[in-house]
């Protein structure tokens, strides 16, 4: 009896380890196609169900969890630092060319020293990152390390992990190889860092000044989870110490094992199509999604590599080819200051133009005083600026200063409103904390009614800087009492696109609460805290009472944030600014869930993509006040709501006539009255 027990569960036990590694393996297979071959097979939504399904398992089996699965891509924070480990191998770094001259000597040279007529050369992009060295044993990641010094590097096991296209279990043929070691460099795409940029300027945090940066910054992070924010992407470029005949045929098994890497690799034999493809890449490079900096020309040979060895740097069967920076003269006609949302004084130089890259750039931002003061630029000097692979241009140098010029010194008064500007001894920033500072004013105006915030359209910088010079707002709030007449007085707008702003205005009264915590404006809250806010705070008034100590212990807030929000809620200007919002009626508490009447009765509702609130709150919602949801849409279907992002059920609804409803128009229908 006993031993038929054992033997049941032990099958009990076979079938979850079954079918966890059929998840996983299915996950694993999915990330490939998604992050290395950039071809999706199937929906997020269907991912997420697989992902879902794993993360359930392994939580009612955490004795099952293995350091390959993909759940474990996100590790513990490290308080110490990195801990340093030697390289097995020392990483070499690579000598650089700058002329096709230099690119025909180094093909002569080598040439003369295998006393050969032609050499193959495998030619690929020098991807501007971060260089990292990673050991696969029996196909499954073990570690990985910084260049560091080329003998020892930082250990960024934990934050590699968080690298999607990084596969923490090669494919199968992996398996019997053993220990490899192989070295790549790890990236940010352009795209990405231009989100970041967008939300640390909101945030008024530091911006990067190029994807190198952003990279080897991210990769510094003790927090796994900060470095898997930043959507980190890796290429692989070389395996160490195994016996394969050529680097193309390493390569062709790198790609077989699931790594990304440059494939096919493409193959050169003459100095004449090296220059070509170098003439090629030169071209291409402005419409690839990263950055590269120059194309790396390598001996094929392995061979040949054996016998032209190396020096104590850089192998001398490889050579980099730098791409010309695209940099340009141009004076500085003026050092202005900005002054953001929260009253950071910002620097930026006023140039005049001049052509870099096809556009015509006349400013720069300077970042900070430390900065200018690293530069020693001034009002006048000629300076040199560049775009690299880098999207915004920056000064680089000051060639020569203009006679008789002065330090640029940051001033002690707002170029704006003239109040003090105030800056702690030790600190890069430099503050105007004047509330009625109308640069600021205009900067939270265009926060407020930008569409990750309250979505509140036909709102630049022309209408916002008039409102403001005409005394027409002193904060925010004042927006929700203009009329369209007030709008059409305005020098240049039209009745249609004044009625179409107050429209606009209306309707944002019923945004979700995530969309008004991020409108606040609060420094350090950006479009992700504001939601998990707007997940545990039902209303602005509740938020508003919360102490510095209970908002740290949420996940995600730290002291620093904790503090932000409970100052922004001491101030007397907030105060002022809520009471105009709640007087104008615009819903300043989420939906209470106990709330039940008849509103949906009979109707039923099919849900599709994401919302501001999790869907089980809706379903509660809808359920309570006589409604019901159904899994898909049909010819019964009453309303699909439809959040951002969604699925195929948006089509199909469009296909049967369903009415299709955003949030704001639920809330509407439902007419809350939890305010
Ligand atoms: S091969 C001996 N291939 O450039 C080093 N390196 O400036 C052989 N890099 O340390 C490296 N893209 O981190 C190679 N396609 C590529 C590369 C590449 C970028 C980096 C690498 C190296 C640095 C040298």
């Amino acid at each position: 009896m006993r031993q038929s027990k054992d033997t049941e569960s032990s099958q009990i036990l076979k079938d979850i380890l079954s079918e966890i590694d059929e998840l996983k393996e299915k996950i694993r297979q999915r990330d490939y196609e998604y992050y290395v071959l950039d071809k999706p097979v199937i929906t997020d939504e269907e991912y997420d169900k697989l992902f879902e399904k794993l993360k359930k398992i392994e939580n009612e089996h955490p004795e099952l969890v293995t350091a390959d699965s993909p759940t474990q891509r996100i590790g513990e924070k490290l308080t110490g630092g990195f801990r340093t480990a030697r390289h097995k191998i020392q990483m070499l770094s690579l000598d650089n060319t700058y002329s096709y001259e230099e690119i025909k000597d180094f093909d002569r040279k080598l040439r003369d020293s295998l006393k050969i007529e032609r050499i193959e050369y495998v030619v690929e992009p020098k991807i501007d990152g971060v260089a990292v060295s990673v050991t696969y044993r029996e196909g499954i990641f073990s570690s990985g390390l910084t260049r560091g010094d080329g003998l020892e590097g930082d250990d960024i096991s934990e934050n590699l992990k968080t690298v999607r296209p990084l596969p923490l279990r090669l494919k199968k043929c992996a398996e019997s190889m053993g220990e490899i070691l192989v070295r790549g460099e790890v990236y940010m795409k352009l795209q990405v860092l231009e989100k970041i940029n967008r939300e640390r300027a909101a945030k008024n945090q530091e911006l990067f000044a190029n994807t190198r940066n952003a990279a080897a910054g991210s990769l510094k992070n003790l927090d796994p989870s900060v470095v898997a924010s930043r959507n980190l992407d890796i290429m692989f470029h070389t395996i160490i110490g195994k016996a394969w005949k050529k680097h193309s045929l390493a390569v062709a098994k790198l790609h077989e094992c699931g790594l990304p890497v440059f494939y096919p690799p493409v193959k050169i034999t003459t100095t004449e199509d090296l220059l070509e493809e170098c003439g090629k890449w030169e071209k291409k490079r402005h419409e690839l999604d990263y950055a590269v900096d120059g194309l790396v020309i390598k001996v094929d040979d392995m061979e040949f590599r054996e016998i032209l060895g190396q020096t104590m740097r850089s192998p001398k069967w490889a050579i980099a080819y730098k791409f010309p920076t695209q940099r340009a003269m141009t004076r500085i006609i003026d050092i202005s200051i900005q002054v953001g949302r929260t009253g950071f004084l910002t620097p930026v130089a006023v140039m005049e133009p001049v052509k870099l890259k096809g556009s015509t750039i006349s400013r720069a931002s300077l970042y900070n005083a430390d900065e200018i003061q690293r530069l020693d630029v001034r009002k006048g000097d000629d300076v040199l600026i560049e775009k690299g692979g880098e999207i915004i241009p920056k000064v680089v140098s000051v060639l020569k200063h203009a006679g008789r010029s002065e330090k640029f010194k940051m001033p002690d008064k707002c170029p704006v409103c003239g109040s003090p500007v105030v800056h702690y001894e030790g600190e890069t920033a430099y503050r105007c904390i004047s509330p009625a500072c109308p640069a600021q004013l205009k900067a939270k105006i265009l926060h407020f009614t930008s569409r990750g915030a309250m979505d509140i359209t036909g709102f630049g910088d022309k209408l916002a800087q008039k409102l403001v010079d005409n005394d027409m707002v002193c904060d925010p709030g004042d927006l929700y009492s203009l009329s369209a007449a007030d709008l059409s007085n305005l020098e240049r707008m039209g009745e249609k696109s004044a009625q179409n702003i107050i429209f606009s205005i209306e309707k944002s009264k019923n945004n979700p609460l995530n969309k008004i915590f991020y409108a606040f404006g609060i420094p350090n809250i950006g479009v992700k805290t504001a939601k998990t806010l707007s997940e545990i705070y039902s209303s602005v008034d509740d938020l508003s009472s919360a102490s510095a100590e209970v908002l740290t212990g949420i996940e995600d807030i730290g002291p620093v944030v904790a503090e932000s929000i409970v100052d922004y809620f001491s101030l007397k200007g907030t105060k002022e600014m809520i009471e105009k919002m709640k007087k104008a009626g615009v819903r300043l508490s989420g939906l209470r869930s106990t709330h039940a009447g008849t509103a949906f009765k009979g109707k039923i509702f099919v849900i599709t993509g994401t919302l501001s609130l999790p869907r089980g709150k809706f379903i509660e919602i809808i359920e309570k006040n006589g409604g019901s949801v159904s899994d898909s849409v049909s010819q019964k279907t009453d309303y699909l709501l439809a959040g951002e992002s969604f699925g195929s059920k948006f089509e199909k609804a469009k296909k049967l006539g369903v009415k299709i409803i955003d949030e704001n128009e639920f809330y509407g229908i439902f007419k809350t009255p939890s305010v």
